[in-house]
């Protein structure tokens, strides 16, 4: 296949993913020059236009960016760095002001103030919200409009393959499938955005790309990914036989709605019910649905008829299902749903080599430890994305000579099926040892017979981290190690360290 080369202008940085992060990022970097570069359209495949929740921030008159920090800490694990939550937390209320005047129509009440939803685990009504259950999807249509206005930013389409290297480990590129064959993007700074790994579980609430691209790229240069072994599973997709599963919001459990059997018994015993930390209310539908017993969400009384006006996303999956929230019960099931793990990054964004970047999903900067607290994920993506502009807009062009990479294989469409089931037996909501070697084996034979293809390293990481983490913590719930220690340690590993992992479990 032809492979082209394109050296992008000396101050150009190029971002792979034009999700929330990419294009924010982008559209702060001026007056550098931005290359994004995206799988699909512009508009298309990004997470972030699925996210329904909103964007979390104090701003409500007795909130405070402590109260929300405080949150972010106590749901994460003991793995949350209280600085970074503390960072976040205080940039979020000015965030979301800058994206209302961007354009973002988010819900006001009549004295032009937010209305917030409330969101498991936060201890106010925090959560920023466009039409009920349309904040992704609107903020989208804003960045994009916005990005394609805008004259520094170059929106490329191609599918990012592999990073490209100096040699000695510095960052000079980007390889991607492009219209016209393969495409080597040469330029000294790049920004891996390109979300989760959502599609490597069989089922998902993300769209089917998110296949920890960019973690496999990032681990394949030799970068350090951390704590990769906690996925986060929505307790509530939608479980309507659909592939990627719709996602019936937090929020509804917010508004009071309860998870229940078909008897009408509730499935949560915690003091804080269906508005407990995500993982727990993740692991007690899984037992629910893994002992016979179908877990529902029951909105009839507490929603009821306002269900059409104040989640019409929600409604409308429904009614395609021929489910009628109003007056029957939703059938649902726990999904993969966001990666608190990935490319490790610290407080500027910056990945452990040089000429990387990394932000939104694709990132590990200590924000979400070992359970994200619900929509801290795009207050995170915009936190960082800004920051990482802001480095990068002051910083010197540095310029790099790309070495040739060679693509790296694509998974067969039945070995991504197998990959999907086995990841969502034995690197889901309850995993053991004997269950994640035997992954790990047969990521090895897939590997074995079809090449390191990126899903497939990706897999790799979250099943070696799992494996070594030998302790239940947050999302990360070990059947044969249900204990917590008392030490929370955060995780690191580069591929070649998860390929010893797999060596020695073997
Ligand atoms: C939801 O709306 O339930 C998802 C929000 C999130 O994952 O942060």
């Amino acid at each position: 296949m032809a492979i082209h080369r394109q050296r992008l202008p000396d101050d150009a940085v190029l971002i792979i993913g034009a999700g929330l992060a990419g294009l924010y990022l982008a559209l702060n970097l001026k007056p550098r020059k931005a290359v994004v570069l995206a799988a699909k359209p512009v508009s298309e495949g990004a997470a972030s236009a699925w996210a329904q929740g909103g964007v979390a921030a104090a701003l409500a008159a007795g909130d405070s960016p402590q109260a929300h920090a405080a949150d972010t800490v106590r749901v994460g694990a003991g793995l949350v760095d209280p600085a970074i939550a503390q960072l976040i937390a205080e940039d979020g209320p000015g965030l979301v002001r800058n994206l209302a005047s961007l354009g973002v129509p988010f819900d006001r009440d009549a004295a032009g103030e937010f209305v917030l939803s409330r969101e498991a685990a936060h201890s106010a009504a925090r959560v920023a919200r466009v039409s009920g259950d349309l904040a992704g999807k609107s903020i989208m249509e804003v960045l994009v409009a916005r990005a394609k206005a805008a004259d520094w930013i170059e929106l490329a389409e191609g599918k990012a393959l592999d990073l490209l290297t100096d040699g000695n480990g510095e960052i000079a590129g980007v390889l991607a499938a492009t219209e016209d064959g393969l495409t080597e993007f040469t330029t000294g700074e790049v920004v891996i955005a390109s979300g989760g790994v959502g599609g490597l579980y069989a089922v998902t609430t993300n769209p089917p790309s998110s296949r920890g691209d960019g973690l496999a790229m990032a681990a394949r240069a030799g970068a350090v990914i951390g704590e990769a072994e906690f996925v986060q599973f929505h307790p509530t997709a939608m479980d309507i036989g659909r592939d990627p599963a719709p996602l019936a919001t937090e929020a509804l459990r917010g508004d009071g709605a309860l998870l229940v059997d078909a008897d009408g018994a509730r499935l949560v015993d915690h003091a804080e019910g269906e508005l407990a930390p995500r993982d727990i209310v993740a692991r007690a539908v899984h037992r629910a649905k893994a002992a016979g017993r179908q877990p529902y969400l029951d909105a009839r009384h507490a929603i009821g008829e306002a269900f059409p006006d104040r989640f019409p996303t929600v409604f409308s999956a429904c009614m395609s299902a021929g489910i009628d929230p109003r007056r029957d019960l939703i059938p649902v099931a726990p999904a993969a749903h966001y990666h608190m793990g990935g490319v490790r990054a610290d407080a500027q964004g910056a990945a452990s080599l040089p000429g990387l970047s990394v932000c939104g999903e694709a990132a590990c900067t200590g924000a979400h430890g070992g359970n994200r607290l619900a929509s801290n994920s795009l207050l995170e993506a915009i936190v960082f994305a800004r920051r990482i502009a802001e480095r990068l807009k002051d910083s010197d062009v540095v310029s790099r000579t790309a070495q040739s990479a060679e693509a790296p294989p694509r998974l067969p469409r039945a070995d991504l099926a197998q990959l999907r089931e086995a990841m969502a037996r034995h690197a889901g909501v309850e995993r053991t040892a004997s269950g994640l070697a035997g992954l790990l084996d047969e990521i090895s034979a897939m590997e074995a017979r079809t090449g390191g293809a990126n899903p497939l390293i990706a897999a790799r990481l979250i099943a070696a981290s799992a494996l070594m983490r030998e302790e239940s913590r947050g999302a990360h719930a070990r059947a044969d190690h249900p204990e917590t220690h008392a030490e929370a340690r955060r995780s690191a590993m580069t591929l070649a360290e998860a390929r010893n992992a797999a060596a020695r479990a073997a």
